[in-house]
């Protein structure tokens, strides 16, 4: 093999290389194993008194008092979900939302490296002109980068 030959060989060989690693990185990162039905549609859970293990990873678990005195601020905790959503490079929570019925509330984002738990405390307050029926629904989403969006929610009474 002569050396214009062999450098040419080389050449080749090191883009083959080049390009399988660029797959396997881009698989690491952006696996296509993710169902994308779940992407579709907002996921609740079916039956909510019995989670099958991807609800009960998924669908958002709101604590807050049931009942609230409009204008004065509660606490409300968002956990995803029942077991604690596992949070790394390839598999983690984009996000957690809270609405006050049909208003959104805020907005909590992640990082995937890890660094955080997916659980948020949102401090609330709710004014009487925005529960006129003397109660409210709040409603927690999130969004998970393999098993896409998901809802939670739970009625409070406001006095
Ligand atoms: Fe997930």
């Amino acid at each position: 093999m002569d050396r214009r030959m062999f450098l040419k060989h080389a050449a080749l060989g090191a883009a083959a290389v080049g390009v399988a690693r660029t797959a396997a990185a881009a698989e690491m990162y952006f696996p296509v194993k993710a169902d994308q039905s779940l992407f579709a549609t907002i996921n609740r859970a079916k039956n909510p008194a019995r989670k099958n293990p991807l609800e009960q990873k998924h669908v958002p678990v709101l604590k807050a008092p049931a009942t609230v005195k409009a204008g004065k601020p509660f606490t409300v905790e968002v956990s995803i979900g029942e077991q604690i959503h596992p949070m790394g490079p390839t598999h983690w929570i984009e996000f957690v939302e809270l609405n006050v019925g049909n208003e959104p509330a805020g907005r909590a984002d992640f990082q995937p490296r890890g660094f955080l738990h997916p659980k948020v405390t949102f401090t609330v307050v709710i004014p009487k002109e925005a529960a006129p029926a003397g109660k409210v629904t709040l409603i927690a989403r999130q969004r998970c980068n393999l098993h896409g969006y998901w809802e939670g929610t739970a009625d409070v009474a406001v006095t």
